[in-house]
């Protein structure tokens, strides 16, 4: 009997002291190495981000023929000289053609934008709101619009093959008799007229 509980004695002490298993670890970042998945996290974010904004900035915003992109104006939309001007109602301008050559109206009013309409007997446009009235090329003439109407940078290209732009003041351009093929108009960038003032006659 003393023998079994010496046994006893013996196996309880032998499990007692056997040494413990090692623990098993399981091998996480290091600080270090933390800081260097944020890190490289935060570049590829803004690699993203920038190739995003290129192809954003590169593609055009307005398709062709809509408010805010380009107008192709065929020549056989072109008024002759000093004829009533081509209104071309969804691109908002008016094409005008008279002596000082040809140019291309925004055609909202600069007082408080309604849209001004070409009176042919009286040869001005009239604004419908309050009075406003503008030459042929936009000048004003009389009422409370503080300048001349607005003007969208254009791009004439004739049959001869060459073409003329309009220049950073939105001045007509002479057509010195060559034929238009084309009338392109940028209605995506308008060039502010500076104030009141008869340039052209
Ligand atoms: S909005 Fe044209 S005159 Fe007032």
């Amino acid at each position: 009997m003393s023998s079994v509980v010496t046994n006893e004695k013996q196996v309880s002490a032998a499990v007692t002291t056997a040494p413990a298993a090692p623990a098993i670890r399981v091998a996480g970042p290091s600080r270090r190495e933390f800081l260097y998945y944020i890190w490289g996290a935060s570049i590829l974010l803004l690699i993203g981000e920038a190739a995003a904004a290129l192809v954003w900035f590169g593609l055009p915003r307005f398709k062709e023929g809509t408010f805010g992109g380009t107008f192709l104006v065929p020549a056989d939309k072109v008024p002759s000289l000093d004829t009533a001007p081509f209104n071309e109602a969804s691109g908002r301008f008016w094409v005008s053609n008279a002596n000082a050559g040809l140019t291309v109206l925004f055609g909202v009013c600069t007082h408080l934008g309604c849209l001004p309409k070409w009176v042919d007997q009286n040869h001005r446009f009239e604004c419908p709101c309050h009075g406003s009235k503008f030459d042929i090329y936009g000048q004003w003439l009389d009422g409370p619009a503080p300048r001349n109407l607005d003007r969208f940078p254009t791009t004439i290209v004739f049959t001869d093959g060459t073409s003329a732009t309009m220049n950073a003041e939105g001045d007509p351009i002479p057509l010195e008799g060559r034929q238009i093929q084309l009338v392109q108009v940028d209605t995506g960038k308008r060039i502010k007229s500076p104030g009141r003032g008869i340039e052209f006659a």
